[in-house]
């Protein structure tokens, strides 16, 4: 049995309609997934500093930030990452419903996962942004030494190497991090935002 199967809904009397108004402004979430080392945070950070200096009400989710608060209860099996997933979605919704452009940084390397995550957003107003990078560049750069721990067989199922990562088909943008520099990439989701 759900825990919510005898709980009735409240009906709220300001709506996202009335939050979008107030704030002139659409809520919806850019949701980046993408190799560990492939640019999500960086690009995310970037994009979002362009969207406030414009004058946009933002807000970003990192899962290595997440994965300290809300989500530090999970690890990185098969589950967890659903039900990490879950989670983002749901806070990123409440948050659109705040009227708020919320970006997304998680490796959400599961296919099924990311549309249970536009479904629980509404396809409307969510952006799949492909952060597209060749598992041996990210290797390479290993920013935080993580693919060098994970080779060693020191990290267990970590994305690319021992855990899939299921690439979007068809994300609403996909941005080469390898060929192209920041402000190129950033660029490109500013040029489809608008
Ligand atoms: S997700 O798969 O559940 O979406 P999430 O984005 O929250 O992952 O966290 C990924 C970050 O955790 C990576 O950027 C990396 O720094 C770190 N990490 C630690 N262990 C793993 C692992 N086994 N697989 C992938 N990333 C890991």
């Amino acid at each position: 049995m759900k825990s919510s199967e005898h709980v009735v809904r409240q009906a709220y009397q300001i709506g996202p309609a009335d939050r979008e108004k107030a704030l002139g402004q659409s809520g919806q979430v850019l949701w980046f997934t993408g190799l560990s080392g492939s640019g999500k945070s960086t690009l995310a950070n970037e994009v979002e500093q362009a969207l406030h200096h414009a004058g946009r009400h933002t807000f970003l989710l990192d899962g290595d930030n997440l994965r300290h608060g809300l989500n530090g209860d999970l690890g990185f099996s098969e589950a967890d990452r659903t039900e990490n997933i879950r989670r983002v979605a749901e806070v990123a919704k409440l948050m659109a419903d705040a009227g708020l452009i919320v970006l997304t940084a998680f490796v959400s390397p599961f296919a099924a996962d990311r549309e249970k995550a536009r479904s629980i957003v509404g396809p409307d107003r969510f952006v799949e942004i492909y952060v597209d990078c060749p598992l041996e560049v990210c290797e390479s750069r290993d920013v935080k030494g993580l693919y060098a721990k994970a080779r060693q067989g020191l990290i267990p199922d970590f994305t690319g190497i021992s855990s899939p990562f299921e690439a979007p088909e068809l994300p609403q943008l996909r941005v080469q991090t390898a060929e192209n520099d920041l402000a190129t990439c950033c660029q490109q989701i500013l040029n489809h935002l608008a």
